[in-house]
């Protein structure tokens, strides 16, 4: 639907006419300054790292940095992190709505009839070294579902999307375990359909063939809350990438594989590999003012890893939510004097009564705390990114599902050109 202007910006260029300028205005957050026009009177916006960009319209989630607010669909994180599941929250982010009772008993049992993966992928993981990064695998072989599902590629096919929609979240987790079992030599674990989804992920991370393997409800519940608050959150790096490689027609199955790629980076999805690093370089509580001093240091590129937002102005919601699981989980495995946290809830301390991180806004995010309930659980540091992805994935395909529903562009940003001017060719003798 055309958006209806509610202001006027006038853009005032000396010696030249004023352009004028539509603001539209959202449901929630921010207006936005329409500047399509300006290409025609010869101009571009000029906004490296898209700090004051929006690129898209999208009713999929809102963040108020400034009050550290997260809805998805409208729903507050906090109130679905208690009272819903990771499963429901994929259904509310594809489709709009909380599922009733039947919508998400079909739902479950639709992701569950798909978590398989065809034989042939097993010898992708062939070609790996064993101590190739996870993220690595995953890349690759997410990539490379598009070459086993040619019935669902017309991206023009509403039950084609839907039907990718559903092989892509009930497949990441069964990939995920497949890299991480890989990487130890051990035998994949198939999926199985009488386990809840992070249980039956956690059963393929850990059983064996050779007994049976419970898992612990209080460890499948905390695996669920972690892939519930990575669902999804708004025009992040990886799902812009996800967003702008779907504007070129590209396959769904390749598009995610470009957000896991884009996800990878420690500025983003890796910095919960980072924090654990981190923590561990930092080797005590006595070491952490040296390190403080070095994040402080602007010709030091050492960054406290889980700290500080590009929209996250205050502490980051799922930062609360990550931090109370954190306790919740070690108090229930008995775990009462992780070194690990200790250390973490000092740096936390110190940094948020210090002027330089204070000025700056800069905050606890969702990497800070996530990283030591995955290691309570179990999850080895290399494979936190991939569980990130695999939280993300339900986010990145309800993005790239709303662009491809509606009229869209190819997404082709300009640039200002700093570069030599024409000049006649000679060879240099
Ligand atoms: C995720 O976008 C999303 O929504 C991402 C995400 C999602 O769910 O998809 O929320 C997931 O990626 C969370 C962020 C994970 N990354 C980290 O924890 C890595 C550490 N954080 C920084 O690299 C940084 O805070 C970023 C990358 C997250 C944000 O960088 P910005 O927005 O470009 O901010 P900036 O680098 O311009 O920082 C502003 C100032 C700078 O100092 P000055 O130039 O003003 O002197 O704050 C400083 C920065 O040097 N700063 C930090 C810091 N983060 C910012 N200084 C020390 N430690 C830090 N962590």
């Amino acid at each position: 639907m055309a958006n209806e202007a509610t202001k006027t910006a006038k853009l005032s260029i000396e010696g030249e006419a004023t352009i004028e300028l539509p603001i539209y205005a959202g449901n929630e957050g921010q207006d936005v300054i329409d500047v399509g026009k300006l290409t025609s009177q010869g101009y571009f916006t000029y906004d490296p790292g898209f700090v004051s960009t929006a690129a898209c319209e999208s009713e999929i989630t809102y963040i108020d940095g400034d009050q550290g607010i997260l809805l998805h669909r409208g729903y507050p994180i906090d109130q679905l992190a208690e009272h819903s599941n990771y499963l429901e929250l994929c259904y509310l982010l594809l489709n709009g709505e909380l599922p009733d009772e039947a919508e998400g008993k079909l739902f479950v049992d639709t992701i569950k009839n798909h978590t398989m993966v065809h034989e042939q992928l097993n010898n992708f993981f062939r070609g790996f070294r064993r101590d190739a990064h996870p993220m690595a695998i995953m890349c690759g072989v997410v990539g490379a579902l598009s070459a086993f599902y040619h019935d669902s590629l017309d991206i023009d096919n509403p039950e084609h999307r839907r039907i990718t929609a559903h092989r892509l979240i009930a497949k990441m987790p069964t990939l995920a375990a497949m890299s991480y079992k890989y990487s130890i030599g051990q035998p994949f674990i198939y999926p199985r359909n009488d386990l809840g989804y992070a249980e039956n992920f956690l059963h393929m991370m850990f059983a064996t063939p050779c007994e049976d393997y419970q898992v612990s409800p209080t460890l499948a519940r905390a695996m669920d809350r972690i892939f519930l608050l990575h669902a999804d959150h708004e025009q992040n790096a990886s799902t812009s990438t996800v967003r702008l490689a779907g504007s070129t027609g590209a396959n769904p199955f390749a598009c995610i594989a470009a957000g896991i790629a884009a996800l990878w980076g420690p500025s983003h999805g890796g910095a919960n590999e980072g924090v654990l690093n981190m923590l561990d370089e930092i080797g005590g509580v006595e070491n952490i003012d040296q390190y403080i001093q070095k994040a402080k240091d602007p010709n030091d590129p050492f960054r406290i890893m889980g700290f500080g937002h590009r929209v996250y102005k205050n502490y980051d919601p799922r930062a609360k939510v990550m931090q109370e699981t954190c306790h919740e989980v070690l108090a229930e495995l008995g775990i009462t004097d992780d070194p690990i946290l200790e250390m973490a809830q000092a740096l936390e301390k110190i940094a948020l009564e210090d002027e330089y991180f204070v000025s700056r806004r800069l905050y606890p995010n969702v990497d800070f705390y996530s990283g030591i309930i995955l290691k309570a659980i179990g999850i080895p540091v290399e494979m936190f990114t991939v569980i990130f992805a695999t939280g993300r994935t339900p986010g990145w395909i309800a993005h790239w599902n709303e662009m491809i529903s509606g009229p869209y562009k190819i997404g082709r940003p300009r640039q200002l050109y700093k570069g030599s001017s024409k000049r006649e060719y000679s060879a240099k003798t």
